[in-house]
């Protein structure tokens, strides 16, 4: 049995929620990345690291970014958490502008997340009120999965947090 530990960093609770139900599934253990030293991982076979994306960028990612030549022996995958719906594109963009060098060859999932403009700080609500108004001005023809979500969600709060997100997770693990 592969022993791991799963490390997050989530603001909005929605990258927690993927990382409790993974713990739950898998029986790995569980740290916040912001925690998280070398040491702290270096016992497991496994490393899963699972971060909100906030403007294209995925949190924690750095974890990985300062550590990685040190965990070359070990399965490591990462998974996003965003508001947008899954996109391949998204995906493949992702990989292009955040998984350079050693980091190259990591699986990378996507899970989808939540919505609350209610429960962000002052400066996230007013960040995303501009890229809202920045939106509603562009054809929605032009949109891309984010930017439609966006423009759908409105004032709503939404959350779009499903345990199915982690069934390709689950499937790397058995590799
Ligand atoms: C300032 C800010 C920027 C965001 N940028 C993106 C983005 O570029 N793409 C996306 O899909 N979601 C984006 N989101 C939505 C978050 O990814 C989403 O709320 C997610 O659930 C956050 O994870 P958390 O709840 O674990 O913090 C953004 C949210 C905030 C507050």
């Amino acid at each position: 049995m592969k022993k791991g530990i799963i490390l997050y960093q989530s603001k909005y609770g929605a990258t927690e929620k993927y990382a409790k139900w993974l713990q739950e599934k898998t029986g790995f253990a569980r740290m916040e990345t912001k925690k998280a030293t070398l040491t702290d991982v270096q016992g497991y076979d496994t490393i899963i690291l699972g971060g909100g994306v906030y403007a294209g960028g995925i949190a924690g990612l750095n974890f990985l970014k300062k550590h990685m030549e040190k965990l070359t022996d070990k399965q490591v995958l990462v998974f996003a958490v965003g508001a947008s719906p899954y996109d391949e594109k998204f995906i493949a963009q992702c990989k292009d502008m955040q998984f350079k060098d050693e980091l190259k060859d990591l699986p990378l999932f996507y899970c989808r997340g939540a919505w609350d403009m209610e429960k962000m700080t002052f400066l996230h609500r007013k960040l995303c009120t501009m890229l809202k108004k920045a939106v509603a001005k562009q054809d929605p023809a032009t949109f891309e999965p984010w930017q439609t979500a966006l423009f759908e969600v409105g004032e709503e709060a939404c959350d779009w947090t499903d345990e199915k997100y982690l069934a390709p997770i689950l499937e790397e693990l058995k590799k």
